[in-house]
């Protein structure tokens, strides 16, 4: 087992996003672009992350140490080109791993089974493995120059002839580094170049010049797509939600229109979950089997008991846990409330910080008024009970197991178990005033107040 160090740069402004947050926080498919970075390191089996990172770029070391708490983090405080980032993490270089793969914190769709491409070489004894690609337009990439199987150099744009220009072959930007040698190969680096950066591409014709070989693995370009505008990040949203759509139908989802569906790269599914079209995750979801989330539902943190059914127009928002067989219909909203098996809420209600037991119905229209502007309060429903149509359960309220609330009723004091709450003005019946009252009405009469 050769030990892995992934060194992650991330310390570019990202001028091009025209944002106040740094470029790697951007997210795609609801996760963080470096996030979705640290998850490949993590999947290829890193034994140590460094990520590099720019000056006040605390959130994305804080992004960093959510995900993947061992890595180390390193500040990069004047940007003086990606060789000079690497040795930002000089402190892990030093620490001498046996192989060293570089990877772009801006780069989010690279996939576990490419790094693990890009360090076969360096298994076979070169000194460096670059990752090649071919995009539709190889301008502004650096060109690699090839000789048979064999990596010469990496052209940068700047420095390419205009022969060297009409290579389409170009460098991705991760690069897979003999980790022995790597502190000895980025120290020989210098700035003599068009842009007076240190070029970690150089490092390819410094390897031969000592003797190493280079090697080179070529991947699909959507694997490799660079987000450096607002346009290039929803160029990779798009490949990403059409990997993660056909990911969820090869589980056993069915997807009936896929594309109009938008699921977060953290989205788990059971089996024989159907969602129908406009449906939108968002992140920390998942469904269980035989639930079914029915057209234009907006879904976020919540869990999706078995065989629940969620929609059409229902909102779950974070906290909301559906056990079995619940069903949430349209115009309701669910947030941090636990519905038990069989719980109903068919209509036109808000839950929120409530929780509520098994085979309850809630009626159209109930609405937990949570919040007194202050605080939130919880509302607590027991099991087999059952709320009227247009309730307001004004928290902090309890509700026994089988209690039964008029219609109506606004629920100010706790109602016991098996307790009938009606909690509303009594109707008052006037015979034969109606037909008064239209009379006057329509002699231009104003009715008594
Ligand atoms: C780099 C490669 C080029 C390749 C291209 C692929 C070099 C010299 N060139 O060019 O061959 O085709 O990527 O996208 O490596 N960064 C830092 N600190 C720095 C400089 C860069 O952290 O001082 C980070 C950036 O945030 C970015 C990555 O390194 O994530 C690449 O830097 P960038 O300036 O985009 O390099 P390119 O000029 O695009
Ligand atoms: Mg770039």
């Amino acid at each position: 087992m050769r030990q892995l160090l992934v060194i992650v740069l991330a310390a570019g402004e990202g001028t091009r996003m025209r944002s106040s947050v740094p470029k790697v926080l951007h997210a795609v498919a609801g996760r963080p672009m470096v996030s979705h970075v640290l998850d490949a390191a993590l999947a290829a089996g890193a034994a140590r992350i460094a990520v590099v990172i720019g000056p006040d770029h605390d959130k994305v070391a804080a992004e960093v140490r959510r995900v993947a708490p061992d890595a180390e983090v390193f500040v990069q405080s004047e940007r003086r080109g990606t060789a000079h980032a690497v040795l930002a993490a000089r402190a892990a270089l030093e620490r001498g791993y046996d192989d060293v793969v570089v990877m772009y914190g801006d780069t989010p769709l690279v996939r576990p089974e490419t790094l693990a491409a890009l360090r076969v070489p360096l298994a076979e004894g070169a000194g460096v493995a670059v990752l090649g690609f071919r995009p539709a337009d190889p301008t502004g990439y650096g060109r690699l120059l090839t000789e048979g199987d064999e990596l010469l150099a990496i052209r940068e744009e700047k420095e390419a002839s205009a022969q060297e220009r009409t290579i389409g072959l170009c460098n991705a930007g991760l690069m897979a580094l003999d980790g022995h040698a790597a502190l000895d190969l980025l120290d020989r680096v210098d700035y003599a170049n068009a842009k007076k950066e240190f070029y970690l591409t150089d490092v390819v014709e410094i390897a031969r010049g000592l003797g190493r070989r280079a090697g080179v693995c070529e991947v699909a370009a959507e694997d490799v797509a660079g987000v450096n505008s607002r346009a290039q990040l929803a160029q990779a949203e798009a490949i990403l939600q059409r990997r993660l759509r056909a990911r969820a139908m090869e589980a056993g989802v069915t997807l009936v229109a896929p594309e109009t569906v938008f699921l977060a790269a953290d989205t788990r599914f059971g089996r024989d979950v159907i969602v129908e079209p406009n449906v939108f995750f968002g992140p920390g979801v998942r469904v269980e089997d035989g639930a079914t989330i029915r057209a234009f539902s907006h879904v976020e943190g919540a869990h999706v008991g078995p065989g629940a059914i969620v929609g059409p127009f229902a909102r779950l928002r974070p906290g909301a846990e559906l056990g079995q067989g619940v069903h949430v219909g349209n115009f309701v909203e669910i947030k941090a409330s636990d519905l038990a098996p069989g719980v109903k809420v068919n209509h036109l209600s808000y839950v929120g910080d409530s929780s509520v037991g098994a085979n309850t119905n809630i009626g159209a229209g109930t609405i937990t008024c949570n919040y007194d502007g202050f605080r939130k309060h919880r509302t607590t429903i027991g099991a087999n009970a059952f709320i009227g149509t247009n309730s307001l359960l004004v928290a902090p309220v309890s509700v026994g197991d089988g209690a039964y609330l008029a219609t109506g009723s606004v629920i100010t004091d706790d109602v016991p178990a098996d307790t009938l709450a009606i909690g509303r003005a009594r109707q008052v019946n006037k015979p034969g005033l109606a037909a008064r009252l239209r009379a006057k009405l329509s002699a231009g009469l104003a009715p008594k107040k």
